[in-house]
């Protein structure tokens, strides 16, 4: 992920690890989900298994061994969900309604595999899954009813639907600060948020844990994007996995466009850092998550 240095490697072996873990979680529950229609099934594992960096469900992973000191059996579920409902968006992202994209994650996007309905009920069948697996396999019906609030406040229509309406509406409009935190804050970071939130839950946190990594989960979440941005007009699309250069094309309202590339970049150190001191509460406890919070801003993927 990282450009190389002996944090970023660190950390970017570490996230491999979690990535493997997410993908044996989500073999487990495709193997498991024997009444899904075939064709259905085929798209779903075609999109799930395409090579996804997996931060968001190493996010929850983490933020629960940080509060409780284990990664349990709850959190390996809500780090499946939180990667259903994320590739979902991407699904929906890439159609042609939307941004229109031919490649993700290295491989032709759900609708060019397949066709334009396939992908549509991929997405759907995604979202769908991540709520039925939350309400049936979480240990306690408390916690599992506080997860599934959790993520359908922030992937819903105050959140990440929210970012991703306002992204559309702004292409070719007046693009100004306050509409591109709005933008960025609800289509990335409250997913990164719920990704924290859903970590501190299962790890049983209390109120002020709870509310230091949502904290941090937006300030991180906002970065991403911000690097999201840059690194669509400056890296290849070899390199990304998707078309990079299309946010000019599509003229949308990025931290590039508005800010240029070099204050973007401030910013997203500047959030980083925010990041790291929003963990102030858990001691040495979160250092890996306040090098994950630095090791964001080298990636180049
Ligand atoms: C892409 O997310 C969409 C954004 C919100 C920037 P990722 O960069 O995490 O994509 P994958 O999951 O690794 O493919
Ligand atoms: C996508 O933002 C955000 C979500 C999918 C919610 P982008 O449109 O910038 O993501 P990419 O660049 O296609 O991955
Ligand atoms: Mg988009
Ligand atoms: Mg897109
Ligand atoms: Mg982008």
């Amino acid at each position: 992920m990282s450009g190389g240095n002996t944090t970023g490697e660190g950390i970017d072996r570490l996230l491999g690890e979690k990535a493997q873990q997410v993908n044996g979680i989500l073999e487990r529950i495709l193997a498991s989900e024997s009444r899904m229609d075939s064709g259905i099934r085929e798209a779903v594992t075609y999109v799930l298994r395409a090579p996804g960096k997996r931060v968001r469900s190493a996010l929850v992973l983490w933020s629960c061994e940080v509060v409780s000191g284990r990664a349990n059996r709850n959190a390996e579920i809500a780090a499946a969900a939180i990667e259903m409902v994320h590739t979902y968006s991407l699904v929906h992202d890439d159609l042609p309604a939307m941004d229109d994209d031919y490649v993700r994650r290295g491989q032709p996007t759900c609708h060019k595999a397949f066709d334009e309905a396939t992908a549509i009920l991929t997405g759907d069948a995604l979202l769908t899954l991540a709520f039925e697996i939350l309400s049936k396999e979480i240990d306690t019906p408390e916690m599992g009813l506080r997860l599934v609030c959790q993520l359908a406040e922030d992937a819903g229509p105050a959140g990440m639907i929210a970012g991703q309406m306002a992204d559309l509406r702004a292409e070719n409009g007046v693009c100004n600060k306050g509409l591109l935190e709005y933008i960025h804050t609800n289509k990335t970071a409250k997913m990164f948020r719920c990704a924290a939130a859903m970590g501190a839950i299962c790890g049983g946190a209390r109120k002020d844990e709870f509310d230091s990594l949502c904290e941090y989960g937006l300030k991180i979440g906002l970065g991403f994007q911000i690097a999201d941005d840059i690194l669509d007009v400056s890296a290849s699309s070899q390199q990304l996995g998707k078309t990079a250069g299309k946010d000019l094309r599509a003229a949308k309202c990025t931290y590039p466009a508005v800010a240029g590339v070099a204050r973007s970049k401030e910013l997203e150190r500047e959030l980083a850092e925010e990041a790291v001191e929003a963990l102030e509460v858990f001691g040495e406890r979160a250092d890996i998550l306040r090098q994950l919070a630095r090791a964001l801003l080298e990636r180049t993927k």
